[in-house]
């Protein structure tokens, strides 16, 4: 339920509790403020009772929460939250603003090679109103997603390897750019765990086999199809997961599956690998960091 409520509202551990003290603190409040209030008022009739009482803690409640938030360093949070409460139940829908866009989640997407997948996020995300790409990350000058990013007018940031693996060289960079969230697309560095630390449960990787199987360092690409290839498997598939600091290893949010079929090469099964990835994982991405999993 924690890791759920991390992704859902995209904040670390600590927040976490800071901001599950404050719905306490403020629920609790509203009940004692509620009763003494209703202490207060001569009504009898008991439906009537029951439909001040509610409305009572319907006023009370958000301002008692955001009040309680002020100490916790939580009030921005529960200003959006409330603020995204309120328009769901009045069936507002999202109009582009200058507010919304602080809102935006905003995503960085890293790869290493043609770009296919990128190719598809980026379509996917274009117009949304909610998510947008607003970073491209490298470490080859010749990857196929760079003229892709340059297609579509997103700046693209070409890493070093060692101040990348230092973790902390090209956040300033990352910070700059508000990077909400991090897509690895056939991005081939380990991520560094000093990255991690800053982006928890906030970095999301697809690979191109059903992990646990045929993942960890080496394993990517074709070498992925020709090992399932060889261990004659009858079935493959993708996973999609958060990253942690080991290769291939982070909580699974998705696996979909093909067939391996008997006459497969690892070219014939990297495209019905690459057909799969097309599909899902934009829309998983979509899912993930909007919270609706
Ligand atoms: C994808 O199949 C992805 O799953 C894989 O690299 C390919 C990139 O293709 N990633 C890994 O193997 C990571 N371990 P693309 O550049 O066409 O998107």
């Amino acid at each position: 339920m924690f890791n759920k409520l991390k992704t859902k509202w995209r904040v670390g551990l600590l927040r976490l509790l800071l901001i599950l003290c404050v719905f306490a603190i403020g629920g609790s409040l509203t009940g004692i403020v509620g009763r003494k209030i209703m202490g207060l008022s001569t009504v009898e009739h008991p439906v009537a009772w029951a439909l001040l009482y509610i409305l009572l803690v319907t006023i009370c409640w958000p301002l008692l929460v955001l009040l309680v938030s002020i100490p916790f360093g939580q009030f921005a949070f529960f200003r959006n939250y409330l603020r995204r409460l309120w328009n769901r139940m009045t069936g507002r829908t999202a109009v582009k603003t200058a507010e919304n866009q602080m809102n935006t989640i905003r995503l960085a997407i890293f790869a290493s090679g043609a770009g296919s997948n990128a190719a598809k996020i980026i379509d996917h995300f274009t117009s949304h109103p909610q998510v947008k790409i607003v970073l491209v990350v490298s470490n080859k000058p010749e990857a196929g997603v760079i003229a892709i990013a340059n297609r579509h007018q997103i700046p693209v940031l070409l890493m070093e390897k060692e101040r990348f693996f230092r973790g902390d060289a090209y956040l300033p960079a990352f910070e700059q750019a508000k990077i909400d969230y991090i897509i690895l697309a056939g991005f081939l560095w380990k991520v560094p765990a000093g990255l991690i630390a800053h982006f928890p449960s906030r970095i999301i990787n697809i690979h191109p086999a059903l992990l646990p199987k045929y993942g960890g360092k080496g394993m990517y690409g074709h070498f992925v199809h020709e090992a399932v290839i060889a261990a004659g498997e009858k079935e493959s598939g993708i996973t999609i997961h958060f990253v942690d600091e080991q290769y291939d290893h982070g909580a699974a949010i998705y696996q979909g599956r093909c067939p391996v079929e008997p006459s497969d090469t690892p070219d014939s099964l990297a495209a019905r690998i690459h057909q799969l990835e097309h599909e899902a994982y934009p829309r998983v991405i979509e899912k993930t960091v909007l919270g609706d999993n």
